[in-house]
Parts: C-alpha cells; sequence; structure tokens
C-alpha cells in the first residue's frame, strides 16, 4: 500500500544529503567556505591549484605542495588520441558540455584505475580527469575553429595553460589572474545538483569517470551552470541599457525568469558575484565592452527592484568570460572544469564513508487494475 504520510520536500530544498568538510555556504549571511576558509580571504589572493589542494588535502599548500600540485596537473594534460579523434568527429554543432561529458565518459575505457576505487587510484584519477576536462574543452575549440593544438607550458600554472591552450597566446597578468580566480570561485558549492548527481553515482560503488560523467549532465542544464550562456546572450539581445527596463518587464510579465538569478540557497548577495563583478567591470573596461557591464549592472538594479532577487554565479562570469575572448559556447564547460576539482573531492569523500544513496518516493498512482491480455487491451 502507498505511504502516504511522507510527503516529498520538493526539489529537496533543506533536505541534508551528506556531511562535508570540503565547503560551507551560508545562505543567510552570503558566505562561501572552502575547507573553513573564507571566499572573500582566498579570492584573488591564491591559485586555482591552491585551492585544489585545499579540498583534496584539507589545507592550503606549502611552496613545494603547491609546485607538486602545479606540475602533476599540467603534466596530466595529455589526452588519448581515440578521445581527440572523438572530438573530431563530434558534429561541429553540438553543445560542447555534450561532448564534455562524452569525451570524459570515453577516458574511463583508457584511464589505467579505470576499475580501481582505493583512495591511491582515486586520487591518480582525479589529478588525470580534472587536467583532461581542460585539455578537453581547449581541444574542442581549436579543432573547430581549425588552429593547432596547443601543448601545455610545463612552467606555467592551471589557469594560464588553460586559457592558452584554449586561445592560443599566452595571457597577459590581469587576463590569467581574473581567469584564475574565476576558477577559484567556481571549484566547490555543497551539495549543488551536479555534485548530488556525482555523489549519488559513486554510492552505487560506480567509479569517479561515472561520477564526474553525471555531474556534467546535471550542470548542463540552464537552472544550473548552463545559465551563464544564457546570460551573455540576454545581454546582447537587449543590446544597451536603454532598453533593460522594457525587456525585464517583459520577462517579468510573462512570468520567465531572468538567468543568471536567484539561488537555492543564499537569501542575500552571492559572495562569488561581487567578486565576478569587479573583474567584469575592469575587464569589459579593457576589452571595450563596457556597455555589457553597464547591462549587466542596470538589469542587477531593476530586478532587485522588482523582484528583489540578486545575482547568482553566473551573472558576472558571463561578462568575465566574454571579455577574456572565450567564446560563448564554451561558457558552461569552463565553469565544469573548475567544478571538477570540488566533484572528485566529493568523489573522495563519499567513498570515504559511503553507504548507497537511494531515497524513497510518495507513489501518488493508483492500485488493483484489472490486468488485460494485449490482444483485449
Ligand atoms: N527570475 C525571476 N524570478 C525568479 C528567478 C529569476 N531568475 N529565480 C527565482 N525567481 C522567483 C520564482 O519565480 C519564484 O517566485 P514565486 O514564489 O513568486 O513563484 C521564487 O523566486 C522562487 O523561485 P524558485 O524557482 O522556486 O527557486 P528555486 O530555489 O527552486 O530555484 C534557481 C533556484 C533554479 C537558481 C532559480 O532561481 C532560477 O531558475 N534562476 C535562473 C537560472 C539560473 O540563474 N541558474 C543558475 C543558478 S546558480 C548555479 O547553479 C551555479
Amino acid at each position: 500500500m502507498s505511504d502516504n504520510k511522507n510527503q516529498p520536500v520538493r526539489g529537496l530544498e533543506g533536505v541534508v544529503a551528506a556531511d562535508t568538510l570540503l565547503s560551507y555556504v551560508d545562505g543567510e549571511r552570503g558566505k562561501l567556505y572552502y575547507r573553513g576558509y573564507d571566499i572573500d580571504e582566498l579570492a584573488g589572493k591564491v591559485s586555482f591549484e591552491e585551492v585544489v589542494h585545499a579540498l583534496w588535502f584539507g589545507d592550503l599548500p606549502n611552496p613545494s605542495q603547491l609546485e607538486e600540485m602545479r606540475s602533476s596537473l599540467i603534466a596530466e594534460m595529455r589526452l588519448p588520441g581515440q578521445v581527440l579523434d572523438l572530438l573530431r568527429l563530434a558534429p561541429p554543432n553540438a553543445n560542447p558540455m555534450v561532448v564534455l561529458r562524452t569525451a570524459l565518459s570515453s577516458l574511463g575505457m583508457f584511464d589505467p584505475d579505470g576499475g580501481i576505487n582505493t583512495e591511491e587510484a582515486n586520487l591518480r584519477k582525479a589529478r588525470r580527469i580534472l587536467a583532461q576536462v581542460a585539455t578537453i574543452v581547449s581541444s574542442l575549440h581549436r579543432l573547430r575553429v581549425g588552429k593547432p593544438l596547443v601543448s601545455a607550458d610545463a612552467k606555467a600554472g592551471f589557469a594560464a595553460n588553460f586559457l592558452y591552450m584554449l586561445c592560443g597566446r599566452i595571457p597577459e597578468e590581469t587576463e590569467r589572474n581574473a581567469f584564475d580566480t574565476l576558477l577559484v570561485l567556481h571549484a566547490d558549492h555543497s551539495l549543488a545538483a551536479s555534485t548530488f548527481a556525482a555523489r549519488v553515482t559513486v554510492s552505487t560503488l560506480a567509479g569517479m569517470h561515472s561520477a564526474i560523467t553525471a555531474a556534467l549532465a546535471s550542470l548542463k542544464g540552464p537552472l544550473h551552470g548552463g545559465a551563464n550562456r544564457e546570460v551573455i546572450e540576454m545581454l546582447h539581445g537587449i543590446g544597451k541599457t536603454g532598453r533593460v527596463n522594457a525587456y525585464i518587464d517583459g520577462m517579468l510579465a510573462n512570468g520567465k525568469k531572468i538567468m543568471g538569478f536567484g539561488h537555492r540557497v543564499y537569501k542575500t548577495e552571492d559572495p562569488r558575484s561581487r567578486h565576478l563583478r569587479r573583474f567584469s567591470e575592469e575587464l569589459c573596461r579593457k576589452a571595450g565592452v563596457s556597455h555589457l557591464f553597464d547591462i549587466s549592472h542596470e538589469i542587477e538594479s531593476l530586478v532587485m527592484i522588482r523582484k528583489g532577487i540578486r545575482p547568482n554565479v553566473d551573472f558576472y562570469s558571463a561578462t568575465v568570460q566574454e571579455a577574456l575572448g572565450i567564446p560563448k559556447e564554451y561558457f558552461t564547460s569552463i565553469f565544469a572544469v573548475s567544478r571538477t576539482a570540488g566533484w572528485v573531492a566529493h568523489v573522495m569523500e563519499q567513498f570515504r564513508d559511503n553507504r548507497l544513496i537511494r531515497p524513497s518516493s510518495n507513489y501518488t498512482g493508483g492500485f488493483d487494475r484489472k490486468f488485460r491480455d494485449i490482444h483485449d487491451r
């Protein structure tokens, strides 16, 4: 019989589904912590590799640990030839997130630690996966625009290399710093939908590649990581500041959501958007696209007045990436590369204290239906 006493929590809002040491979102105070470090302390001061080390090992690295993390990630950036072939075979207009998800899944077939889920093997896979997702994204872009693939510079950091491999030029210091901070800000966010997908997958003892494939599938959606691409399309569609009112009021009147706004957990400002707003203003001015920042700023004020809703991480990350010269098709994939650091950390954490994640559902259908043979239906 159905147990109608347990009503589901729609969207699992407020449901605590895991213990984690990795990150904490204080939605009331607008705070984000990685391993106890306030993101406001880290943003602009640490490199992505330092955050990766903190997430994976519990603390920020000393100089030799940082060098070990940096050099090992750069050393793992090579892709098997078959996976490069897969990128070449992908339809030219396929969403890069679809290609990334497929390519990452295929990497599971080539990984030397493929079926092994020990702590040591998982750490090796974590390094490889994080390095390789960056190479998949940058290689896909280079192949699609008919440019030669760029090999990583063994001496440079992760962010500089990723941007270099994507755009084919060594980034200026302000660009590298902005991109590095963008990666830092996206690295983990407690039990976001994609992270939950990763933990659910690995709770069956499926391996890390399966979990990250599931996470990528979840991040792609416009209610999650896919919003940043929609934001830039909205900004270009609006075109100039004088049109913001009409656009936003029209969207709201039609019951449509404004992309890059709202959040399940933050009831006040998303701290990541505050840092990205600063970079957006600076980079848009430098790139000669200040109007995109101005439109964004006007949207932010108006949505606050109309709905009392603030921007989330996806809003200003769109203009930061646009000003860095990253094609909009890759915005969500860039997010994915950074979040892979958090996903693999959650996978390792789940493995350390695993129990199958298998919630219940509230059956709302009927009973006692009469079976009829197929010829009688
Ligand atoms: N624009 C307009 N109204 C909004 C928006 C928005 N972006 N976000 C929420 N609202 C309104 C809803 O219409 C609803 O109003 P109502 O109570 O009058 O019906 C109320 O705020 C609550 O919204 P929900 O959708 O129920 O909130 P939920 O917690 O389920 O969703 C989400 C959160 C998905 C982020 C939502 O705010 C949204 O769709 N935003 C736009 C997409 C987006 O930017 N996604 C990126 C999120 S950040 C990330 O994943 C990295």
